[in-house]
């Protein structure tokens, strides 16, 4: 398969052998271009076929066996009770957190982890707000090599760092927060044989945006109207939109959603940037919120996030942690769907959106969840109320139900 990078920014182009993260020449962020005209579809296949990150192979970039856990093909819910609430006429959640790890990443790790033994590279790492980490000390312990991940100190869901642990990654937490590990972790892999494996690495966004490609596929090859989902780094976004524009450029479908990002009030320097209508972000130093997934000064797939979208004609918008512990509870309570805080913000988000008329009502959106409730059961445990204990007898157990009136 025929494939190169290329720089966004100066056009610079690279060969698929080489171990390159961004642009030796300007920095810049490095995008994987295909020919798509070589590309040949099996669309009997395409439409008989069970969503999976690797029903899509033909538009991934890799050559050899995959590193697999069967990732991908998660549910997407069309969700009336929470529709009628938030007052739209039709709206489907995608809930990534029914990937094997609980979160979207592994679709990135499927493919990155595979890219890695591809390039000969021998250990890999990442720094990551969870789950990241967690994804990639599955991907690598599948794969058979050392996992190396960096956290912010006091700052990672319980869940997250269980399977970091667990599966076997070198743990490191650091004093500082994300963005201060992600600086670390790029030094690190460039003073060593180690691979570098943020969504700062194209070939990670590649994996995901098979999200794109499932929500066309499961909706009978129609495209929503939009896309809503939270923005951390902002990888997400601008692989999902992706997705959508190559399923439009091989002829699969004929539009495109407005890709809308939600990021938390105390971290939104995305949201900030589409609203003054910049160039760029500025990074903020000390992003705070209960969605600690998303608790990131300064994504560093900002520029790509910003162009999808702009391109897209979509927006951004932020949200406050009680919106976000609000949605969290009408997922889970309306529709069965168990998230993540981080997730719920996309929810936060629609339902803001909706409300000061920018999502209009008669549109047609998926809300991406990115990870699963069980990621962070210690915010539950603070949100929720405590358990009642009773005594062990029918009498305890009737007042406990229905009071002192039966
Ligand atoms: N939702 C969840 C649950 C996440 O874990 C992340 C990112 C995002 C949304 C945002 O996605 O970064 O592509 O904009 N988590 C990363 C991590 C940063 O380390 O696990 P993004």
């Amino acid at each position: 398969m025929y494939y190169y990078l290329k720089c966004i920014e100066c056009g610079a182009e690279y060969s698929k052998d080489e171990v390159i993260y961004t642009c030796s020449k300007c920095d810049g962020l490095l995008d994987v271009i295909y020919d798509y005209s070589s590309i040949e579809l099996d669309m009997e296949k395409l439409k008989t076929e069970c969503p999976s990150v690797w029903k899509y192979a033909k538009l991934l970039p890799i050559e050899r066996e995959p590193v697999t856990i069967r990732e991908g093909g998660t549910p997407l819910y069309k969700c009336d009770r929470l529709a009628e609430k938030i007052g739209i006429k039709e709206l489907y959640v995608k809930h990534e957190g029914m990937n094997p790890t609980g979160s979207f990443k592994d679709r990135g790790m499927t493919v990155g982890v595979t890219k890695a033994l591809e390039l000969g590279m021998k250990t890999v790492a990442c720094a990551s707000t969870g789950n990241t980490s967690a994804a990639l000390a599955i991907y690598g312990a599948k794969a058979g090599i050392p996992v190396i991940v960096l956290l912010p100190a006091g700052k990672v869901a319980l869940g997250k760092i269980a399977q970091a642990l667990m599966h076997g990654a070198k743990v490191l937490s650091i004093r500082g927060n994300f963005d201060d590990a992600l600086a670390l972790v790029r030094t690190l892999c460039s003073q060593e044989k180690i691979y570098l494996l943020n969504s700062i690495n194209p070939y990670r966004l590649e994996g995901q945006k098979t999200i794109g490609f499932e929500i066309a596929d499961q909706l009978g090859f129609r495209v929503p109207d939009r896309i809503v989902l939270p923005v951390g780094n902002a990888g997400n976004i601008t692989a999902i939109y992706k997705g959508f524009r190559e399923f439009k450029i091989l002829g699969i479908t004929d539009s495109l959603p407005k890709m809308t990002g939600i990021q938390a009030e105390g971290s939104c320097p995305i949201v900030k940037a589409i609203k003054s209508g910049a160039p760029e972000i500025t990074p903020e130093d000390n992003p705070e919120t209960v969605a600690t997934a998303i608790r990131i000064g300064n994504p560093v797939n900002a520029k790509k996030a910003l162009s999808a979208i702009r391109e897209s004609g979509g927006t951004a918008e932020s949200v406050t942690d009680e919106e976000i512990l609000e949605a969290q509870k009408d997922l889970a309570r309306l529709e069965g769907i168990g998230v993540e805080p981080a997730s719920a913000a996309s929810v936060a988000g629609l339902r803001k959106l909706v409300e000061m008329g920018v999502i209009g009502r008669d549109e047609t959106v998926v809300c991406i969840t990115t990870g699963h409730l069980l990621k962070d059961p210690q915010t539950v445990i603070e949100v929720c109320e405590e358990p009642t204990v009773v005594d062990a007898n029918i009498e305890s157990i009737r007042k406990a139900i229905f009071g002192n009136n039966k």
